[in-house]
């Protein structure tokens, strides 16, 4: 009996020094392991006999119940401090503001050109594409600009060499000569692009975005280029017969040469499209000039067409209700945040575009 007192005060002794899982499962096998105290004292039991033998392995069945519920109780001590520990080292703070999170938006030039592109696609045309530093060649040359014309002049023209003959092209035309001289007839593009020239102010910045089109094929007359553009205008502003007005004009390379006017009013400060009697001037157009099918060898007895060039940020300043031409190219997050499109909310008559 007394060995089982001294067994006990040196367990419990022990006990109280343990400090972690580690030395509590060294203790376990101090008394429960193979040679361990308590298991020694078991293997005593059969030097017992009769009355002494029950008496003696109650006393040890009961110190080895109290030894493993206070290794277990020390156990769960430790699991508690841990599970505490973890809890306040990983601590998350709810009242922490939350990481900004910014959605990137469409610019609207970018929205307008693949709404453009949607419509004229629906009617057959495909999607062409030219760089931006051209050839004075198929800048001006190719498309029957004469030498002494304005549009040439060192104030209008980026040039890039002191010969002239490299420039940042002026307008998306010259791609229409890139295809021409590419392929075969008949032909039926828009190029939408960027374009440069020396100009800024409100409704001027020196880079700015024009969309070509050009359709030639045997028997194209203006009453096919006076219906493609009724139905671009129709559709792009989402409104039905809008009135228009195809003014004479001139470019080099068209004849007969139109402006294309549509009808709006003012109202409250903002320009309403579609009412009033007032025009608004929206892009140039003409009958491909013969000139310019002969600079491209194309058969003028066989094939003729239509073309007409429009300034796309034009465009989108009407439909959007922008004001200011500079903006669209100041890279202010908070400007593209407010006039720019949620990727997933698009305007109703955008149909989605495969290019
Ligand atoms: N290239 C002309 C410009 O930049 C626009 C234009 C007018 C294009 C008439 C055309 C056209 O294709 O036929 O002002």
């Amino acid at each position: 009996m007394t060995d089982l007192n001294k067994i006990n005060s040196v367990f419990v002794e022990k006990l109280k020094t343990i400090k972690s899982k580690d030395e509590l499962q060294h203790l376990k096998t101090e008394f429960f392991g193979k040679s361990g105290e308590i298991t020694n004292q078991f293997k005593k039991l059969s030097s017992f006999q009769g009355e002494e033998k029950k008496k003696f392995a109650s006393s040890l069945n009961k110190l080895k119940d109290n030894f493993i519920n206070l290794i277990n109780k020390k156990f769960s001590e430790f699991e508690s401090l841990e599970i505490n520990k973890k809890l306040k080292d990983e601590n998350i703070d709810i009242s922490l503001p939350i990481r900004p999170f910014n959605q990137g938006k469409i610019h609207p030039v970018s929205q307008v050109i693949d709404e453009i592109s949607s419509i004229f696609s629906e009617i057959g045309f495909s999607i062409a594409e030219g760089p931006d530093v051209e050839t004075e060649y198929n800048n001006f040359t190719a498309l029957n600009t004469p030498e002494n014309h304005p549009a040439r002049d060192m104030h209008d023209t980026f040039y890039l060499e002191k010969n002239k003959k490299l420039l940042l092209r002026t307008h998306t035309s010259p791609v229409q000569i890139r295809t021409m001289l590419n392929g075969k007839p008949p032909f039926k593009i828009i190029v939408p692009g960027r374009t440069y020239r020396s100009d800024s102010d409100q409704t001027h910045t020196p880079m700015f975005h024009q969309l070509e089109g050009l359709h030639i094929d045997k028997d194209i007359t203006m009453g096919h280029l006076k219906g493609c553009l009724n139905y671009f205008v129709n559709e792009f502003f989402e409104i039905k017969n809008i009135k228009m007005r195809f003014r004479p004009s001139h470019f080099p390379f068209t004849e007969p040469s139109a402006e294309v006017d549509i009808q709006y009013k003012i109202k409250d400060g903002k320009i309403i499209i579609g009412e009033g009697d007032k025009w608004l001037e929206i892009l140039g157009c003409g009958m491909v000039h013969p000139n310019v099918l002969n600079n491209v060898k194309i058969d003028t007895k066989k094939f003729q067409g239509f073309a007409f060039g429009m300034g796309i940020d034009r465009l989108a300043m009407l439909k959007y209700g922008i004001n200011d031409l500079r903006s669209f190219f100041d890279s202010d997050y908070r400007w593209l945040n407010h006039f720019g499109f949620d990727p997933l909310d698009v305007p109703t008559n955008y149909r989605g575009l495969s290019r």
